[in-house]
């Protein structure tokens, strides 16, 4: 009897767990300081609904971590849900039948109403099934220019990308390296596709990536953007960082004048305790070519056995999209919210730019929703190679460039 009556009252006493709680492995490959806290955004908001976020970070850059994370989801140990960027990069696994079908949930709450721009969605999008949760909108075209370094070189702080590398002889003689490029292969050919729009503009880029045509490739508007990305070669040296947060720390720190990175960096500025306008300057579309490019995230969900995981993906998916999460995420995580519905008074000054430009329509899609993930490895092969090789011309490396537009798909 004794026995029934502790089992009673542990029951009554217990709380109750939510039906279908579930633990899931989440990976990703945020791990700055200012992406981690707004990973926290996502776990806090995930946690609350019942379910348990299990953290499963990749360091590195995410041409580290996709690899691991296609590997293990082809491998037969897949994860609860992963980051991918808006784009191409999980096309294969959905086509082998891995990837979950997120279109019931989508429809329920209406994502093709609320999610813009819509190209978030149709890149969610093989054979009219939903397959993605966009969470974020990042821009490649910045420019994030430390205040501080100027003052100390006693040169205007550039208001465009002319001004900024006609100040470059002036930060170097005061000691600062001009720009900071970290070494991994997608930031030198990620500052690559933003000198294009910023020079060439929206069209010729829409041409180059969008239609792959290699005449316009090989053509003199684009030597214009290799003359430019060789401005940009002779003004990275000394920049000795791998990841693109050190590269952000250098402006942050004014060892940089400036750094062409996306609107993540704005996480590590906040997290600094910078301020924009006051502390550092954003120009967008390097202050030439007023453009954001819809880059970004979105998280995929693996098929699993487990019906009470497969419950639980479906809150997760669910959660990334609410209101509520869309402005504690974006705003730790210096990116736009995939939806308009939501109020983003707190934003800084360099958001509310991005969100005006947003929604003015001034918008490129991001190479990764253009081109396949092996046309774009391909190109930050060679864009690795032309920074790291000064030897090698900018009309050499346009030859090559035209020669990969010509075969990219
Ligand atoms: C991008 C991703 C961003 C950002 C960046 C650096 O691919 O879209 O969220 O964090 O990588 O890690």
């Amino acid at each position: 009897m004794r026995a029934l009556k502790a089992i009673l009252v542990a029951s009554v006493l217990m709380p109750a767990a939510h039906a279908g709680a579930a633990d899931l492995e989440v990976t990703h490959w945020w791990t700055s300081g200012g992406e981690a806290a707004a990973v926290k955004e996502l776990a806090k908001a995930f946690d609350a609904t019942g379910n348990k976020w299990v953290d499963g970070a990749i360091a590195g850059s995410g041409g580290t971590a996709r690899p691991i994370m296609i590997s293990r989801i082809t491998g037969g140990d897949p994860m609860g849900a992963t980051q991918f960027n808006h784009g191409r990069q999980a096309e294969e696994l959905v086509q082998s039948g891995l990837m979950r079908d997120l279109t019931a949930v989508a429809e329920k709450e209406k994502w093709k109403e609320i999610i813009k721009p819509a190209s978030l969605l149709d890149s969610c999008t093989i054979d009219g099934k939903i397959y993605c949760a966009p969470v974020n909108i990042h821009s490649w075209q910045w420019l994030w220019l430390s205040n501080a370094a100027f003052k100390t070189a006693g040169v205007p702080v550039p208001k465009n990308w002319n001004e900024f590398v006609a100040a470059a002889p002036a930060l170097e003689k005061a000691g600062i390296v001009p720009l900071a490029v970290g070494g991994q292969p997608w930031q030198t050919s990620g500052a690559f596709n933003v000198l294009m729009v910023a020079i060439a503009g929206k069209d010729v880029f829409q041409k180059v990536f969008g239609e792959k045509d290699e005449d316009v490739a090989a053509g003199p508007e684009i030597g214009k953007v290799f003359k430019a990305a060789d401005d940009a070669r002779r003004m990275s040296k000394g920049s000795n960082v791998q990841d693109w947060n050190q590269a952000t720390n250098m402006v942050i720190t004014a060892k940089a004048g400036g750094q062409i990175m996306g609107d993540w960096a704005q996480g590590e500025f906040a997290l600094a305790g910078q301020k924009a306008g006051t502390d550092y300057t954003c120009l967008p579309g390097l202050g030439v070519n007023e453009v954001i490019s819809t880059d970004g995230d979105a998280f995929y969900f693996p098929v699993l056995k487990d019906a009470e995981k497969s419950k639980a993906q479906e809150v997760l998916a669910s959660t990334i999209v609410s209101p509520k999460v869309q402005v504690a995420f974006n705003l730790k995580k210096g990116s736009l919210p995939i939806r308009g519905d939501i109020d983003l008074s707190a934003a800084n000054d360099c958001m509310k730019k991005g969100l005006d430009i947003l929604a003015k329509g001034n918008v490129v899609r991001s190479v990764n929703q253009l081109l396949s993930a092996d046309s774009a490895k391909q190109l930050e092969d060679l864009f690795s190679e032309f920074f790291a090789n000064p030897s090698m011309t900018p009309d050499a490396a346009q030859k090559r460039f035209a020669d990969i537009i010509a075969s990219a798909d």
